[in-house]
This record gives structure tokens, C-alpha cells and sequence, in this order.
């Protein structure tokens, strides 16, 4: 997620298990071959056979309509380091579509073909290239042709969220059009939108018979979540309990000071820090898994944070 999974929080979120790979923050394409130092520092974790210092595997992902630049900078990527390439067709931000990215290409099912076969074409064989698609623009049955036309140029699978560009981020999210779409496609179909709980994994299962899923928001709203989730699944190294459900503070408390160490090297000064750990319990706050919020959200450094914290740790204790 754009400003939010950058390489600190993949680090933490996948130290804390359950996920089978986290993808990039995207990086967006457009006509020139980046310098590998730009690559490097959208994913310092090219420098670790592409994967989470607790050996997550992370998928380098891009944004663009420009054939032969998505191309050349896959093929880049792929040389630095990169050990699977997704292709974003579903950011709806008003700047990246008035430049012909991002979900604007849902608009033009031969064209999403041409990126996903221009970059299938300029990476090795054994390099997985995805596609992330939104229902559609604005119609939602537009995914049936553009998840088609994706898996025609090559795509390894496609990540459905399931709304259209128009729904934004707006419950619910219409799973059943993955469910249709992965009875018509031969390829594996990644289920994403409004898993929040086990409960919404388990609906979502049922109504799509996915047997692979994305967690976006959730995932830093419910940090217990894909450990629950890979548990069901039968993922065997993540068979770990989750803290999350005793005393939820007492475990958000080491999780967020582990975040806070991490982003240390990356940071630019302990108030963007703070910043960032604001942004991460805004979002549980708001999915009513973070109820201390309040007393947090004026805090300016990450002491003042951990000094409400604990101090409220202490109070429930009592
Ligand atoms: C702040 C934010 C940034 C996002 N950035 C991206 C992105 O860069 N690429 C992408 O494919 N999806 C992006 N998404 C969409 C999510 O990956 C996901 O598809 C969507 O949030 C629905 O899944 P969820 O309900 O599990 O969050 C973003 C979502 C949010 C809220």
C-alpha cells in the first residue's frame, strides 16, 4: 500500500507472521530506465535475495501504461534482485489515472494486455508477473474481459479487489465477481477487499472457493489476522499463536517498538516516526481494533507514544 507498506513495516508485519509474501509500495514507470540506486531504495530488500529480513519473500511492483518502459525497468529490476514483478491496474488516485495508470487501464483490455505481455516477455521464464485489477472503471463486470486479456499476455495470477474505481474504498466489496471469474480463468486467482476478520476470510473463502488471499488494510489493523488466516489454510511455518488475542495492548506495544527500531536507519527524524506509527493505529482505530488512539493522536515524539501506552497498559493491569 502506497505510504504505508514501505520496507520497515514489511519487516515488522512479516516478522509477525502468517504472510507468504508482501508486495512493494508501487513505483511508477514512465518512459526513462530508473538507476539501479532507485531501485534499491524503493526495495532495499533486493540486497536480500528479495525477501523480509525473516525471509518473506517481497514482489517489486509498477505502475504504467508505457510498454517498452514497463518492460526495460522489469527487466532491470529482475537483474537487481527482483523475484517477481506485479503490475498495478487498480490505483484509482485522480494523478496516477490522469496519466494513463493505475485503473485508468481498466478502460482498455488490449492495452492491460500489452503491459502484462511486455513485461512477461523481458523477464526470465521462472519470474512470476502478476496483475492486480479492480472490478472495473466503473462497471464491474468489466473484470471478466480484463482478467482475461491479463492472463492472455502471460500473467503467472491476477489479485482481484473486488470493486470498481468508481466504489473507491466504499463497503461492501462484491466477492462474488471472483468467484466467477476464477470458475471461467485456468490461472490461480487472488481473493482481496474487506477481509477484516477471520469471520470475512472464511465468507470470502466460501463465496469465491479462492484458495489464495491479500490483506491490505487489515493487515495492520488486526496484526493477528494472517497468522489466523495462514493457520486455516494449512500454512505450516506460521503455526505460532497470536498474541493479539490475550491482551491486545500488551501485545501492540512490542510490535510497535519493533516498528520504531526498524524504521530507525529509514527515518527522517523521530516525529516521522511518530507520524507513522499515528497512521498505522489510525487504521485499527477506525476498524475499532485500537481503542487507545485517542490518547495518542497529539503525541508528537515516539516516547510520548510509548509513555501513554504503557501508562495505559498499567492502568488495565491494575
Ligand atoms: C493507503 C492505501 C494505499 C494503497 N496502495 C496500493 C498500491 O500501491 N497498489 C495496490 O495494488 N493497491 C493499493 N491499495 C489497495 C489495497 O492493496 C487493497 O487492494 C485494498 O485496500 C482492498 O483490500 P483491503 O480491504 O484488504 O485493504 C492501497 C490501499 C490503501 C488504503
Amino acid at each position: 500500500m502506497e505510504g504505508v507498506t514501505d520496507a520497515p513495516m514489511r519487516q515488522v508485519i512479516s516478522e509477525h507472521g502468517g504472510l507468504t509474501f508482501c508486495v512493494s509500495e508501487f513505483l511508477r514507470v514512465c518512459s526513462d530506465l530508473f538507476p539501479a540506486k532507485v531501485f534499491h531504495r524503493h526495495v532495499p530488500e533486493f540486497s536480500n535475495d528479495c525477501r523480509t529480513p525473516s525471509g518473506t519473500p517481497v514482489q517489486l511492483q509498477i505502475l504504467g501504461s508505457d510498454e517498452e518502459a514497463m518492460g526495460l525497468n522489469a527487466q532491470r529490476a529482475v537483474e537487481l534482485g527482483a523475484g517477481a514483478i506485479d503490475i498495478n491496474f487498480g490505483c484509482p488516485a485522480p494523478q496516477v489515472n490522469r496519466n494513463d495508470g493505475g485503473a485508468s487501464l481498466l478502460r482498455y483490455p488490449e492495452r492491460l494486455r500489452g503491459i502484462v505481455a511486455a513485461v512477461r516477455k523481458a523477464v526470465p521464464p521462472h519470474i512470476p508477473v502478476s496483475a492486480k485489477l479492480r472490478l472495473g472503471w466503473e462497471t464491474p463486470d468489466a473484470i471478466f474481459r480484463n482478467a482475461e486479456e491479463a492472463a492472455l499476455g502471460g500473467a503467472s495470477w491476477i489479485t482481484i479487489h473486488a470493486r470498481t474505481k468508481k466504489q473507491g474504498y466504499a463497503p461492501p466489496a462484491y466477492w462474488n465477481y471472483i468467484g466467477e471469474v476464477k470458475k471461467q480463468l485456468k490461472l490461480p486467482v487472488v481473493a482481496n477487499g474487506d477481509i477484516w476478520t477471520f469471520e470475512d476470510f472464511l465468507r470470502c473463502r466460501d463465496e469465491t472457493q479462492c484458495q489464495h488471499f491479500m490483506i491490505g488494510r487489515s493487515a495492520l489493523a488486526n496484526p493477528g489476522l494472517a497468522l489466523a488466516i495462514s493457520r486455516e489454510l494449512g500454512i505450516k511455518r506460521d503455526l505460532s499463536r497470536s498474541s493479539f488475542t490475550e491482551n491486545p495492548l500488551a501485545a501492540w506495544i512490542p510490535l510497535l517498538q519493533r516498528f520504531a527500531e526498524v524504521s530507525e536507519p529509514y527515518s527522517q527524524g523521530n516525529q516521522y516516526i511518530a507520524a507513522r506509527i499515528k497512521q498505522w493505529l489510525k487504521m485499527a482505530y477506525l476498524r475499532k481494533q485500537f481503542p487507545w488512539f485517542e490518547q495518542i493522536k497529539l503525541c508528537k515524539t515516539v516516547d510520548e507514544i510509548f509513555e501513554v501506552l504503557t501508562d495505559a497498559l498499567t492502568r488495565e493491569q491494575k
